[in-house]
């Protein structure tokens, strides 16, 4: 039976976490179907879900993942109480407030503000004294202002080509994200040994990582 169960975020940070967890030592067998949702690595010691990104501190916090791998983006909406012992520097990106670089009267009294990230952007206004009324999406959040839906938006923008193919711009940046190895509380003390052997080694892969970085031309 494996020692460790790990939520891998399915999407954007997949193949970089995978990547990661392979430098580390945790490799996934060589033909995984993807459509598997769960499955050993190969030394058949840990065992990797693949869920939605939103769903992981979900997973995590209930203890049916001890671990798992999150954006900063996630956890400042998610309300679930996880360790986060480690950034793991992938995934670089920005949460920002976007809107139409001509911002048309739209007739109501309040900002609208579409996004995937309700917290986040009630907070973002609220602490601004800014009224607003947020129009809670799933997805392919730029498409609102576009078509009369919101005023702006409030999302995650990582190379910004989203926003430019959509004809929005960054207005105002609220929080830089990147990627968090999380940790259920409970694990964390019953499975001491092998969750900080995980960090360690993720740890020494990040550490080197950043040498590799620092060292280029
Ligand atoms: C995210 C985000 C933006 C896009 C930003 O969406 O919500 O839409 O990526 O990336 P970019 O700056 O590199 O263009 P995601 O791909 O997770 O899909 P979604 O819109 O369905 O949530």
């Amino acid at each position: 039976m494996a020692q460790l169960t790990i939520a891998i975020p399915k999407g954007r940070l997949e193949a970089e976490t995978l990547d990661l967890f392979a430098a580390a030592g945790l490799c996934l067998p060589a033909h995984r179907d993807p459509r598997q949702l769960a499955c050993l690595d190969e030394s058949g010691e840990t065992r990797f879900i693949f869920v939605k990104p939103s769903d992981v501190p979900v997973y995590v916090e209930h203890g049916i993942a001890d671990c798992g791998v999150v954006g900063r983006d996630v956890l400042f909406e998610s309300e679930a109480d996880l360790l986060q012992p480690l950034s793991l520097e992938i995934g670089a990106c920005r949460i920002a407030v976007a809107a139409p670089a001509e911002l048309p009267e739209n007739g109501h009294s309040m900002l609208r503000v579409a996004t995937k990230y309700p917290r986040i952007a009630s907070r973002y206004f609220g602490e601004r004294g800014q009224p607003v009324e947020i129009i809670q999406l799933s997805g392919s959040v730029e498409l609102a202002p576009v078509l009369g839906l919101a005023d702006c938006i409030v999302d995650l923008v990582e190379t910004g080509r989203t926003l430019r193919e959509n004809g929005l711009k960054v207005t105002e940046v609220i929080a830089a994200s990147a990627a968090q190895l999380v940790v259920n509380r409970a694990s964390y003390q019953l499975k001491a040994t092998v969750i900080a052997k995980l960090i360690s080694a993720l740890k020494g892969v990040v550490r080197l990582r950043a040498v590799a970085r620092a060292s280029r031309p």
